[in-house]
């Protein structure tokens, strides 16, 4: 079986949104030595992540190497440096010939690349689908699935097919974490190739809630807070939203020059608490009104989590009524606004508040007893 190293989604950082192939061994120390000293790891993100393009070549053996003039001090002594500041160390391949970015992909090498890494001190694999010709997924991420285990290191597999062959049915069984879409980019709204603006991934998580458990999430792409194409509230909106779907909280902005909203969104520990309950129940979208929507997620002990989520451009008035949640509209509950901070004791019937346009209302409901 897989191990169980993924029991919350994970947290971590990762190169590719903001940095692409532009990735050197002082760019990761530069976010490692950040994410320690931001309050990110204090808030609870893990992993920093290389993504494409730290690879060059293979030897004479097909030991795959690192760009030498990148990664002059080797692999090895960057994961030495991410571990000694308390983090983890992830890399990025691919099941087809090349990356998408045109370096070595694992195909016909996954053993070894698996064995590598575990020598490496690799702790999460994100495995790209670019260049992989008539592969069936599933049993292509089998292979590197059986190759991580038998390297005899716990190393998270990151799915990354994109939903092209339903992850979902097979990814619970193979990773922890399995891409759903295209990619997204910094924008409220769009499509650019084969990449979705935020709101349009949104879309997309819809019908897939039910596949998500601990130790299996659906991946719904990176966090592009702090990235600067949107605005704070709709970065709000981005992080609250992405905390509702159980998403994998993956910072894709430069750590090391972050503003005063970037890190207060980032480090929201109870939105964060929210994404990490340990129940593992991914939220739905249970109205859609227009352009107005409520999004609910039941956390442990009875607990809820709720989005009023406003779309439209000017501000509305919007409302969370109990039977949404299921409870009876009598049922005395304290709701903590998770943005402002503001707690509401004795709730009962319905929740009301003014949202802002592209904003969100994102409370904790918590029953009485
Ligand atoms: C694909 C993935 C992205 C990123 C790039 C790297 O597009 O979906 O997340 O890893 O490849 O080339």
């Amino acid at each position: 079986p897989k191990p169980n190293i993924a029991p919350t989604p994970p947290m971590g950082w990762n190169s590719w949104n903001k940095f692409a192939c532009n990735v050197s061994e002082q760019l990761l120390r530069q976010q490692a030595d950040a994410m320690a000293a931001s309050g990110m790891k204090d808030a609870g993100y893990q992993y920093i992540v290389i993504d494409d393009c730290w690879q060059k070549s293979r030897d004479a053996d097909g030991n795959i190497q690192a760009d030498p003039e990148r990664f002059p001090s080797g692999i090895k002594a960057l994961a030495d440096y991410v571990h000694s500041k308390g983090l983890k160390f992830g890399l990025y391949s691919d099941a087809g010939s090349l990356t998408c970015g045109g370096r070595p992909g694992s195909a016909g090498h996954e053993f070894q690349d698996a064995r590598q890494y575990a020598k490496w001190g690799v702790d999460y694999l994100k495995y790209d689908w670019c260049n992989t010709g008539t592969r069936n997924a599933e049993a292509a991420y089998t292979i590197m699935a059986k190759a991580l285990r038998e390297s005899g290191r716990d190393i998270v597999l990151s799915i990354c097919e994109w939903g092209t062959d339903h992850p979902e049915r097979w990814g619970p069984k193979v990773g922890h974490l399995w891409r759903t879409t295209g990619d997204i980019f910094d924008a409220w709204e769009g499509q650019k190739d084969w990449s979705l603006g935020m709101t349009n991934i949104l879309d997309l998580q819809v019908e897939r809630a039910d596949a998500a458990s601990p130790n299996a999430w659906n991946d719904p792409d990176m966090l592009e807070v702090g990235n600067g194409g949107m605005t704070t509230t709709e970065y709000e909106s981005h992080f609250s939203l992405w905390a509702m779907l159980a998403a994998p909280l993956v910072a894709g902005n430069d750590l090391s020059k972050m503003d005063a909203d970037t890190v207060r969104i980032l480090t929201n520990k109870d939105v964060i608490a929210v994404d990490q309950d340990p129940l593992g129940k991914q939220g739905r979208r249970v109205l859609r009104q227009g352009e107005l929507e409520v999004w609910v997620r039941p956390l442990q002990g009875g607990e809820f989590a709720a989005v009023l989520f406003n779309r439209s451009k000017a501000p509305a008035d919007m409302k969370l009524t109990w039977d949404r949640l299921g409870l009876p509209a009598d049922r005395k509950a304290d709701v903590k606004d998770l943005w402002s901070k503001k707690v509401t004791k004795d709730v009962s019937g319905s929740y009301t508040g003014k949202v802002a346009s592209h904003g969100v209302i994102m409370v904790r409901v918590t029953p009485q007893r």
